[in-house]
C-alpha cells in the first residue's frame, strides 16, 4: 500500500512545512521510502531538507516540480523522466536519510499559468491547464505507486494551481492547524475549496500546532472542535497527538544547515521526536482504516 498525504491549510505560518518536514524524516527513519514534494513558492521544505545550495542548484539545472509539472502538460510526456526531478538522501540527519527523497519546488512556480499560457496549445483557463495535466496524471500516481510508500506533499497556503494539480493523486490530506479562530477558518475554507473541485478526497485529520501548554483558551478550542458543530462542523477529528510550541522544533528545522544530527531522535530532542513518532503511528493507522475501507467498496 502507498499513500499520498497533502499537508494544506488556506491559513499561512500553522507549521504545515515544519510537521510535513518532520514526518517525513519519521517515516524515512524507520526505513519507509518517503517522497517529499515540495509545492510552495517559498521553497521552504526543500531548502530544511537540501540546504540553501543545492536547493538553487536544483532551481538552476531545472529539476524542480515545476520543471516536471512543465514536462507534463506535453501529451509525449514519458514517466521515464521522473526519476530526474528526484534528489535522493535528503535531509541533514546522518548526513542525508537512505530512505528520503524530495522534489523540490521553485520561485518559478508562481508564475506557472503565465509562464506557459502561450505555450505550444496556447491554452489559457486554469480548467484548460488541468485538463492537459490530468492527461498524465495517472502516470505519475503509478510512478510514485511502484517506487515509494508515502509521499508527503508540502502546500503553500493556497489552492495555487500546483495544489490543484496535485490533488488528483492525493489520497488523503491532514491540515496543521493552530488553536486559533483565523487558523480554523482556514482549514474550513480548505474543505469548501476541494469539495468544490468535485474530488473526493479524506481529510485524514487535523494536526493540532503550536499549541501553548499553559495557554487555556487553546485546551478550550481544541475541546470545542470535538463537538463538530457550528464553526467546527467541518473541521476534521484531530489526532490525539497535539505537536507544542516549543523553541527545540523551530531551531531543529530553522538551524539545521548549521547541525549535523546524528538520527531523528537527536535531532527533534528525544521528547518531541517521541510526539511524532506517536503521530506517524496515528496517521499511518489512519491510512490503514481507509485502505481497508476502500476495500471493503
Ligand atoms: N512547534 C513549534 N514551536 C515553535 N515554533 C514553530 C513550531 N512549528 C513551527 N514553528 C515555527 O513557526 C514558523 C512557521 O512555521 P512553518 O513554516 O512550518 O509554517 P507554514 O504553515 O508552513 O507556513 P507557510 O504558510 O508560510 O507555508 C517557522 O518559523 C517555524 O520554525
Ligand atoms: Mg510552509
Amino acid at each position: 500500500m502507498m499513500s499520498v498525504v497533502m499537508f494544506t491549510n488556506l491559513k499561512g505560518g500553522v507549521a504545515k512545512t515544519t510537521n510535513a518536514v518532520a514526518v517525513a524524516e519519521c517515516l524515512a527513519s524507520r526505513g519507509h521510502r518517503t517522497l517529499m514534494i515540495d509545492a510552495d513558492h517559498q521553497c521552504t521544505a526543500s531548502e530544511l531538507l537540501l540546504g540553501e545550495t543545492e536547493m538553487l542548484r536544483a532551481d538552476k539545472h531545472r529539476r524542480t516540480l515545476h520543471d516536471l509539472l512543465k514536462e507534463m502538460l506535453d501529451p509525449e510526456f514519458n514517466s521515464a523522466q521522473l526519476p530526474t526531478f528526484v534528489i535522493e538522501k535528503a535531509s541533514n540527519i546522518g548526513g542525508g536519510l537512505e530512505t528520503l527523497s524530495i522534489i523540490p519546488c521553485s520561485i518559478r512556480i508562481d508564475e506557472f499559468q503565465t509562464n506557459y499560457a502561450k505555450g505550444k496549445g496556447g491554452f489559457k483557463t486554469n480548467d484548460e491547464f488541468l485538463k492537459m495535466f490530468g492527461r498524465n496524471k495517472n502516470r505519475l500516481k503509478s510512478w510514485l505507486t511502484r517506487s515509494f510508500d508515502y509521499v508527503i506533499i508540502d502546500c503553500p497556503p493556497s489552492m495555487a494551481l500546483q495544489v490543484q494539480q496535485l490533488l488528483a493523486v492525493t489520497d488523503a490530506y491532514i491540515i496543521p492547524c493552530q488553536p486559533n479562530k483565523l487558523s480554523y477558518r482556514g482549514a474550513s475554507w480548505l474543505r469548501e475549496r476541494i469539495r468544490r473541485t468535485g474530488q473526493k478526497k479524506v481529510a485524514l485529520g487535523t494536526l493540532w500546532s503550536m499549541v501553548r501548554g499553559a495557554d487555556r483558551k487553546h485546551a478550550e478550542i481544541i475541546e470545542a472542535a470535538k463537538s463538530k458543530t457550528g464553526d467546527f462542523e467541518f473541521i476534521p477529528t484531530g489526532f490525539k497527538t497535539q505537536i507544542p510550541l516549543t523553541v527545540s522544533i523551530s531551531h531543529a528545522t530553522e538551524e539545521s544547515e548549521n547541525m549535523q544530527p546524528s538520527s531523528f531522535r537527536t535531532k527533534y530532542d528525544p521528547k518531541f521526536a517521541k510526539l511524532y513518532e506517536e503521530l506517524c503511528d496515528e496517521i499511518m493507522q489512519r491510512l490503514k482504516e481507509l485502505d481497508e475501507f476502500k476495500g471493503e467498496k
